[in-house]
């Protein structure tokens, strides 16, 4: 059978997370799409780097666009980050030229991932990004296979690992924000601008993708009603424990009857529910369905092996030749007031 061959833009946490992957399970990835699945050249800024794999059968690219565009690439691998600049022009020339796209690139599917969905529809090319929203929990996987045959209601979750570990280590520890703020930063959490990860924009990217998947909607990211945790202090949290409630960064999509609403909010969740015991960088996203019920998925939003393991899903998925549509029409917004703290039930 034909390989499937890779071309890997960016060699950070994840893109060496996906080739350590490839070179472990080389045999396992053959016999369960039927193929091989190969890597032909990699692409990061600076060659002379130290980095956690062997690169040296791969062709090196400097320019994410060559590499994007080689005529012994199949699918291109973006995973360098970014909304503008190389990730987005890289994604372009691929889809141009003939490539199917795979990115965990939240941030570039927020802000353009309509118009590289329509690009790619219109080239009968495809554009996956399951590691996008909650690192390695399958969810997307699971809302348009799993729960193809279900109306969904509602989807809800805990998007941001860094938000999530910043707030329970608040409560446990009874430390203010600033100091496990200052914690979180140094223990590497926090994303280069700070504010991605605690103005909850990072949580609210992810949330636009999910809302377009569950309500066959475009990508919306300019509607969501955002407010991070910045705000939330030792009193609230307390105040919130005493009445049985756990304070989360929490993102809620639902289809009402007067149009879509998506926010993604520090809100008040009963302690002893699945969302109340969710502690640490975990994530959690809650799909409700309405013949499935309530399904709830928890697991690593981040990290190397998490995420590699969601871009390499996407993977084999086009080596066994699936393809599925991306997005759908455009949705009336519903102008939701921002709420202070909502309880959810
Ligand atoms: P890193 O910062 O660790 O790595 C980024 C890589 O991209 C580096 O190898 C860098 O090169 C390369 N790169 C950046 N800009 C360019 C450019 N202009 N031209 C060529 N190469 C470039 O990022 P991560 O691996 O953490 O993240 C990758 C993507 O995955 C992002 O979109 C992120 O949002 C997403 N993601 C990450 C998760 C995580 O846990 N880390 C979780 C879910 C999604 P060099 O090494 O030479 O500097
Ligand atoms: N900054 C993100 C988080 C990384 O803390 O969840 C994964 O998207």
């Amino acid at each position: 059978a034909q390989p499937l061959r890779l071309g890997i833009a960016g060699l950070g946490t994840v893109g060496i997370g996906v080739v350590k992957i490839v070179q472990r399970h080389a045999a396992m990835l053959a016999a369960r799409s039927g193929r091989p699945v190969t890597i032909t050249a990699v692409s990061a800024r600076d060659r002379t780097k130290n980095r956690d794999a062997d690169l040296s059968e791969y062709a090196w690219e400097t320019d994410p666009v060559t590499l994007a565009t080689r005529e012994d690439v199949d699918v291109f691998v973006e995973l360098m980050g970014g909304h503008e600049g190389a990730a987005k022009e890289a994604t372009e020339a691929a889809l141009k030229a003939g490539k199917d796209v795979v990115t965990a690139n939240k941030a570039l599917l927020a802000h353009h991932g309509q118009a590289l969905a329509e690009l790619a529809e219109s080239l009968g090319r495809t554009i996956r990004y399951e590691a996008a929203v909650a690192g390695g929990i399958p969810v997307i996987k699971s809302l348009t296979e799993g729960l193809a045959g279900n109306g969904i209601r509602r989807v809800m979750g805990v998007m941001n690992g860094t938000c999530n570990y910043i707030l329970t280590r608040m409560e446990d520890a009874g430390l203010p924000y600033d100091t496990v703020f200052e914690e979180a930063r140094q223990l590497g959490y926090l994303e280069a601008d700070p504010n991605l990860d605690v103005g909850g924009i990072d949580a609210g990217h992810k949330l636009a993708i999910l809302a377009a998947i569950a309500f066959g909607t475009q990508v919306s990211f300019d509607d969501v009603v955002l407010e991070g945790i910045g705000r939330i202090s030792i009193d609230d949290i307390r105040r919130a424990g005493d009445m049985g409630y756990k304070i989360k960064l929490l993102g809620v999509a639902q289809m009402t009857g007067r149009g879509l609403e998506q926010r993604m909010t520090p809100c008040l969740v009963p302690s002893s529910s699945p969302l109340g015991q969710l502690s640490g960088g975990t994530n959690m996203v809650v799909l409700e369905g309405d013949s499935v019920g309530q399904i709830v998925l928890r697991g690593a939003g981040a990290g190397e092996g998490p995420t590699a393991s969601a871009v390499m899903g996407d993977v084999m998925d086009l080596a066994r030749g699936m393809r599925l549509p991306v997005f759908g029409q455009p949705a009336t917004s519903l102008a939701t007031p921002t709420p202070a703290v909502t309880a959810i039930a």
